[in-house]
């Protein structure tokens, strides 16, 4: 299936499990607007995961959200629209997103220490959102959260359900958030680094119950990593960003690791066709965006497509000011 959300034999598909349709999202910093994200447009479809790409400061985190409805009180959405399975979320001041969020869509954040309530046993946290909605008991949540402690590797679940999240190690605390995510039987999943905090033991395990997690529920799944090698392994599409827009995407993860469009891409892959390690710093581009109050705020041309399925942002025209912090070598 494309973007466009047709199947292969050109029949009109129903909606995307998810469409981020035009995005733009501003910052209100000391009484002047700038914008974070620009003109973003991305599918995620039933089963799909997506990998999101780009330099520190290039809108990843504030993407996912933005669909969450988890923005920074001083972050506002000026125009485009998110939807699930059709529905606006962002049409009816949020009443929409509050009702899929916890029974249709979750996130697992990169640092589950911050995320997790440092004043909640850990196994009303797994059960928070769906035991209230589900009428359960505690007997009958603590039950559920020892059953979902299981599927997530946690051995000995009644000796840490009851525990704070102080008490468990990073790589158990991260489970915690998974299983969390997994209470409500999310068709939507998004991850925002989640094993970046993690020993690069504890990442592939968490990587494989990800994945498994992923497929047992058919999920959809919106990853945000830096690591280009858990993208070649874990993802099927990919979308890259910088400074807030979208550089290049494709359905196609192989074709545009393969033959990537965008020169930006090009960097970011260091130019190498074969995927291994970590992101390989080209000559002259910055560690991160350029921030927000050095940014064009002039409208950039949108994407072109290469492909059905895959698009690039114009070279030439933009260019310059995506590379406003630094440039290519
Ligand atoms: N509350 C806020 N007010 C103003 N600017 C913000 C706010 N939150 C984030 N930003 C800015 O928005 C931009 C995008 O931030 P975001 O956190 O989405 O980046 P990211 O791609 O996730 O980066 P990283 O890889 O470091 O996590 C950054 O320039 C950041 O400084
Ligand atoms: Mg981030």
């Amino acid at each position: 299936m494309n973007a466009g959300g047709a199947m292969a034999d050109g029949s009109p598909a129903g909606p995307a499990l998810l469409e981020i349709d035009r995005l733009h999202v501003s910052a209100h910093i000391e009484g002047c607007r700038y914008k974070v994200l620009d003109d973003i447009s991305m599918t995620v479809q039933t089963g799909e995961a997506r990998g999101l790409v780009g330099e520190s400061g290039s809108g990843k985190s504030l993407t996912l959200r933005t669909c969450m409805g988890l923005l920074p009180q001083n972050l506002f959405v000026t125009s485009g629209a998110i939807r699930f399975k059709g529905r606006d979320l962002l049409a009816d001041g949020g009443k929409t997103l509050s009702a899929v969020r916890g029974a249709g869509m979750a996130m697992v954040f990169q640092e589950p220490a911050i995320a997790l309530n440092p004043v909640m046993r850990v196994g009303r946290q797994i059960t928070d959102s769906v035991a209230a909605r589900r009428g359960w008991g505690r007997r009958q949540a603590r039950e559920f959260a020892i059953e979902l402690m299981v599927q997530v590797g946690i051995r000995d679940p009644q000796r840490w359900v009851d525990a704070y999240p102080h008490q468990l190690s990073g790589g158990m605390r991260q489970r915690v958030m998974i299983a969390a995510a997994a209470a409500c039987n999310p068709e939507m999943i998004f991850c925002d680094e989640p094993t970046t905090a993690l020993d690069v033991m504890i990442q592939a395990q968490i990587l494989r119950l990800f994945k498994k997690l992923q497929q047992e529920l058919h999920a959809g799944l919106l990853y945000v990593t830096h690591d280009l090698s858990v993208v070649a392994e874990f993802c099927d599409t990919l979308s890259v960003m910088y400074a807030g827009r979208i550089v290049e995407q494709s359905d196609s993860l192989v074709e545009m690791l393969a033959a990537p469009a965008h020169p930006y891409t090009r960097a970011l892959l260091g130019a190498v066709p074969r995927i291994k390690g970590p992101i390989q710093r080209p000559r002259g581009l910055s560690a991160s965006a350029p921030p927000l109050t050095e940014r064009s705020q002039a409208p950039l041309p949108p994407l072109v497509e290469i492909r059905p399925g895959w698009q690039a942002a114009p070279v030439g025209a933009g260019e310059a000011e995506l590379f406003a912090s630094g440039g290519v070598a």
